[in-house]
């Protein structure tokens, strides 16, 4: 697998360079398209990159084109948007509730409603509806940050799940046996369909999975299946989360 890693000292610098990387592409994008469509992941470790995108005595907070940025989930777990498992909360308050961005910027998976197929179907409309890409054709999605999870997972692609063969569809509701649970994912045609795929990889709890992903067998996991078919895929990871990966790149 061929791709760019950036190795931080921890994960602070981690947050400060995907941050400047998100400042630097939003603004280019605006000067081209007066818009930028970023698709954002949960989990722990992107949660101090939100905060200081929104952050005051940041330059982040005063130079983003918040008002041109438009903010759609790469996956979100089949709770309220209020449950504190929720993507969409985490976000909101590490970053949306601290910054200045329209309530219409924000395109968020109704994760509430009972039936996880029919949220995804919802989540799928409000995709066509906003990208509308020509019949056939997918959404380019200008940013999507992804994480990685212990297992090889990523957005909520798990190990096995037949939602890795999905080609239709944009958006699935995989059942997740080990979690006991739906998850709401795009699927890799959206994923992989965007401009620009960053990973960001933080701990020493993911040094060995880091290692297996980008140096190991491939095809064996998930996030390996994350190949942007016209895009740059680029992943920032801190010292500890590349303790067992070794040069050269
Ligand atoms: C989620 C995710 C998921 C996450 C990884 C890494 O909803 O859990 O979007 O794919 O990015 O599990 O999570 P951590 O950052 O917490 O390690």
């Amino acid at each position: 697998m061929q791709s760019a890693v950036e190795i931080f000292r921890n994960a602070a610098e981690l947050a400060q360079q995907a941050a400047q990387l998100i400042l630097t592409q939003s603004q280019l994008a605006v000067a081209r398209n007066n818009l930028f469509t970023i698709a954002l992941s949960g989990g722990s470790t992107p949660k101090r990159l939100y905060e200081l995108l929104a952050d005051p005595t940041q330059q982040f907070r005063s130079q983003l084109p918040w008002d041109r940025i438009h903010f759609f989930w790469t996956d979100e777990r089949h709770v309220p948007p209020d449950h504190p498992d929720s993507n969409y909360r985490m976000v909101r308050e590490a970053m949306l509730v601290r910054a200045p961005v329209p309530p219409t910027n924000v395109h968020r998976m109704l994760s509430e409603k009972p039936n996880a197929s029919e949220a995804a179907n919802d989540y799928e409309s409000q995709l066509r509806d906003f990208f509308h890409p020509p019949a056939g054709e997918l959404p380019r999605i200008d940013f999507a940050l992804l994480g990685l999870g212990p297992e090889g997972h990523t957005a909520s692609l798990f190990p096995d799940s037949e939602v890795l063969q999905e080609t239709q569809r944009w958006v699935a509701a995989p059942w997740i046996a080990k979690l006991n649970s739906y998850r709401l994912t795009m699927t890799l045609p959206v994923l992989n369909n965007a401009s620009t795929v960053v990973f960001l990889v933080s701990g020493s709890e993911k040094a060995e999975i880091l290692r297996e992903v980008l140096k190991g067998e491939p095809d064996r996991f998930p996030a390996q299946r994350i190949n942007p078919t016209n895009g740059a895929l680029s992943w920032l990871v801190d010292e500890n989360a590349a303790s067992k990966l070794q040069e050269p790149f």
